[in-house]
């Protein structure tokens, strides 16, 4: 198995969060050494997804896991959300970029996915519940779009500080 990369996290409002996602060109040892290092970081950091752009990538990859169990982790390689269907549910979500900030974010129940495999073969699959939302919270990751987006003006309030936070340790790191 390929070592995995070492990955530290970019927080908001890095720049790189902001930019769509290309594909992956090739299913290679380089990608699987991506997967595995995007894995640990995101257990290390007791996240339940990650996308690529959350690493420094520009790359169409999610990984996830719902449960913590090591048997539940999904890859999904330039994956496309075919559709989103079922009632709009609103549920708090939180973000590995976005230390210590949470939100009320209204979503479809449902999604469906096509994608590919480590290994570049086609999947696809019907998602619901905690899954389905873990998918499309990553997914908006490759297209640049973040929490602080989806927010209500009132958890923009109530996250008005935490925000400012980030934004000020970023000019800070910036100006070292
Ligand atoms: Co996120």
């Amino acid at each position: 198995m390929p070592e995995a990369l070492q990955f530290d996290l970019a927080l908001y409002p890095q720049p790189v969060l902001r930019k769509v996602a290309g594909p992956v060109e090739a299913f290679d040892d380089e990608l699987a050494r991506i997967v595995e290092g995007m894995l640990a970081r995101m257990r290390e950091s007791n996240g339940v997804g990650l996308a690529a752009p959350q690493v420094g990538l520009k790359q169409r990859i999610l990984v996830l896991n719902p449960t913590g169990e090591p048997e539940d982790d999904i890859t999904l390689i330039n994956p496309t959300l075919v559709e989103k269907n079922g009632p709009r549910v609103k549920l708090e979500e939180g973000c590995l970029s976005f230390p210590e900030i949470y939100a009320e974010i209204e979503r479809p129940e449902r999604c469906k996915v096509e994608a590919f495999d480590i290994q570049g073969n086609p999947i696809s699959g019907g998602y619901e519940g905690f899954v389905s939302r873990i998918i499309q919270h990553e997914y908006d990751h490759l297209e640049g779009v973040l929490l602080v987006d989806r927010m209500s003006p009132a958890d923009k309030l109530k996250n008005k500080l935490a925000l400012e936070d980030l934004i000020e340790a970023y000019k800070a790191a910036k100006g070292r």
